[in-house]
């Protein structure tokens, strides 16, 4: 029944509580409400639905309501009669009448003139449409499915969508996760992908190239992980590597440094440790020593880890300005950081470079040495998941450990 074509890939906590809601609304025929961001697979779900649903024999109709002129949209949706306007030579059927007995999907429905609005409201009331010129109506029974990247109650307050469609629309609700949201899904939909074009089925993917695919923060989702992917496989020989995601990633500049997650749990790993080994950081961290000598080269270097020789061997530490002293000292930035977090409850990564309006990788930074004086705790998610809360850190100025703030958004 769900060709290979309408695969939904995935096996997130996100994605499968997501598909889990479909597949038990796809067994009634109540209006769904399909919400999420740019390409991550509103299309594709209302699809899944109807091939679900016991109306999968039966016709899915999809229309873009932002593609089509708001004049052409009426009649492409409601039909029309033989002269009804110049260019109506004859009788035509519309989209409501060739989905009768099954799906109509309404895509982008929050760009549908707010005139037409009243008529589809009319529809969904009374089951039955009139074509443009008809006298008569015609009873139509159309599962609506409708989608949309716009947020319909906000579009309703400032009077932009009518707020009782609305409530005929969201028969039931489904949000999609955007894909920096589903983990490891974003490697096996890059895998996928490769698999799926016969010119590709033997490209892979390096370790780097999988980091930096967990950390992008994929604005178009999906759509633009597959542009990205099929691009990066034209250029790489055998592997995509890092270097050749980077070409195609329009925010290259915006992309986290893929070391930063291995730099956080040697930090971490330090931190609990007071002072570890090569070997010891190798076989805790479980990542070659080569990469974490790498990073705790840079870290050396930069500052924030120190070295020295014990017993013949160097030993690494963090330094003290990581380590918080009795008396500390965040930037300002620091602080409202910490605020921020306070205020949220829990904050990612890429929430708090949204709210400063800093790059990922700054915000990273700002974490890590949050979370190395003590400041911001993690709680334990990996990757782009992984959230901070404020910890419990008593050396926290006086003025902050009891600051409220009002930066909720
Ligand atoms: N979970 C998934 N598994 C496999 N392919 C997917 C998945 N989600 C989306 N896709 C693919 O990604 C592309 C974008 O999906 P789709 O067109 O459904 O997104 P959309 O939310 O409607 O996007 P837009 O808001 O831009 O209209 C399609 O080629 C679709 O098949
Ligand atoms: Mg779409």
């Amino acid at each position: 029944m769900s060709s290979k074509q309408h695969q939904i890939i995935g096996s997130s906590a996100a994605l499968k509580e997501t598909l889990a809601k479909a597949k038990k609304v796809a067994k009634t025929v109540l209006p769904v409400l399909i919400t999420g961001e740019s390409g991550t697979g509103k299309e594709l779900f209302a699809q899944f639905i109807h091939d679900q649903s016991r109306r999968a024999q039966k016709p899915f109709v999809a229309v873009n309501c932002a593609a089509i002129p708001a004049e052409l949209l009426e009649a492409e949706l409601f039909g029309y009669k033989k002269g009804a306007f110049s260019g109506a030579v004859s009788d035509k059927d519309g989209l409501f009448v060739q989905a009768h007995g099954g799906t109509l999907l309404l895509d982008e429905i929050g760009d549908m003139p707010l005139q037409l609005q009243a008529k589809i409201l009319r529809v969904l009331q009374e089951g039955e449409v009139r074509p443009v010129g008809a006298k008569a109506v015609q009873k139509v029974d159309v599962r609506i499915i409708s989608a949309t990247h716009r947020d319909l109650t906000e579009m309703a307050v400032e009077k932009k969508f009518r707020e009782d469609l609305v409530f005929r629309l969201k028969g039931y609700a489904i949000n999609l996760p955007s894909l920096r949201d589903r983990g490891h899904d974003i490697v096996k939909l890059a895998r996928a992908f490769l698999k799926s074009r016969d010119d590709f089925t033997s490209t892979g993917l390096s370790r780097d190239a999988q980091t930096l695919l967990m950390h992008y923060h994929w604005p178009g989702n999906i759509r633009e992980l597959q542009n990205v992917i099929l691009a990066a496989a034209v250029d790489a020989t055998r592997n995509i590597g890092a270097e050749h995601l980077v070409e195609h990633l329009p925010d290259a500049i915006d992309v986290e440094d893929p070391s930063m997650s291995v730099r956080e749990r040697i930090t971490s790993a330090l931190q609990e440790s007071g002072s570890l080994a090569l070997v010891e950081l190798q076989s805790r961290l479980k990542t070659p020593k080569a990469t974490i000598h790498r990073h705790l080269s840079g870290m050396v270097a930069e500052g924030d880890v120190t070295r020295s020789m014990v017993s013949g061997q160097p030993i690494f530490a963090l330094a003290e300005s990581q380590c918080g002293g009795a008396e500390l000292q965040l930037t300002q930035r620091q602080e409202q950081a910490v605020a921020l977090t306070r205020a949220h409850g829990r904050i990612t990564r890429q929430e708090l470079a949204e709210a400063l309006g800093i790059s990922i990788r700054t915000s990273s930074r700002e974490i890590s040495a949050l979370v190395a004086v003590g400041a911001l705790t993690p709680d334990g998610q990996v990757g782009r998941m992984a959230g901070y809360h404020v910890g419990n850190q008593t050396n926290l100025p006086h003025s902050m450990a009891h600051q409220h703030t009002n930066h909720g958004r």
